[in-house]
């Protein structure tokens, strides 16, 4: 099959994008912000249940507050990890936060939350056999990663950069923090534009049948 792509301005722009993690100083103004929410919320999501919800973390306190969090989280991982002298789980741990630091000085921070729509319950027993819960949770998932996306296209479009993060939703489990995001997204003007990541080959992930 063929790798040579249609030309046109959003396949330059999907291709264009990089997750960034570094980004200058230059802060991001409320009408670029209400441009990258304005794209999330123009995603599809499943039966229009809109479950983007949005907390952006921007004061001094809350930055100071989330990192607090995420500190007592890796405290909490590593006080379990340090008698057992697994090596490869300190190591995976230690990249793992390394994953998540760049957030906290990002020029804009949003905490991504997947609200559940409240339906009429159903049968309980068709519930069970169709998998009711965890086709929910799913569909709120994909729902939100068509969201995240449209806005990290949108940034490329705005001279931006943006990263998902979900490395330190396990360091705000390990917390026992109150209400957990699903993702982080960080945005900004990019300082470091990362090389293109390794990519698989179209006969490796598609069958037709
Ligand atoms: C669901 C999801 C979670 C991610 N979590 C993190 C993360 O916690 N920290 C991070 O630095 N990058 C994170 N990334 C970015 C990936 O590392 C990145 O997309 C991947 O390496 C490919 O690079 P690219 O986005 O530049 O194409 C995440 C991406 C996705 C889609």
């Amino acid at each position: 099959m063929q790798e040579e792509q249609i030309p046109g301005e959003l396949t330059r722009i999907i291709h264009q994008r990089r997750s960034i993690r570094q980004f200058t100083k230059r802060m991001i103004s409320e009408e670029e912000e209400r441009a990258l929410i304005q794209a999330a919320m123009a995603a599809p999501s499943a039966t229009n249940s809109r479950p983007l919800r949005i907390i952006s973390v921007q004061s001094h306190g809350a930055r100071e507050d989330l990192k607090t969090l995420l500190e007592q989280g890796k405290e909490a991982i590593s006080a379990l990890l340090a008698p057992k002298k697994d090596r490869k789980a300190l190591q995976r741990q230690r990249i793992l936060w390394h994953f998540t630091l760049p957030m906290l000085e990002a020029p804009l921070l949003w905490a991504v939350y997947g609200e559940a729509k409240t339906t009429e319950p159903m049968d309980p027993q068709i519930e069970e056999i169709t998998q009711m819960e965890s086709r929910q949770q799913y569909n709120i998932m994909l729902s939100l990663g068509a969201s995240l996306q449209n806005a990290s296209l949108k940034a490329v479009e705005m001279g931006l950069g943006s990263c998902i993060y979900t490395a330190p939703i396990r360091f705000l489990h390990a917390a026992k923090a109150e209400k957990i995001p699903v993702a982080f997204m960080a945005f900004g003007e990019p300082d470091h534009i990362p090389s293109p990541p390794a990519q698989n080959t179209i006969e490796s992930i598609y069958q037709r049948k």
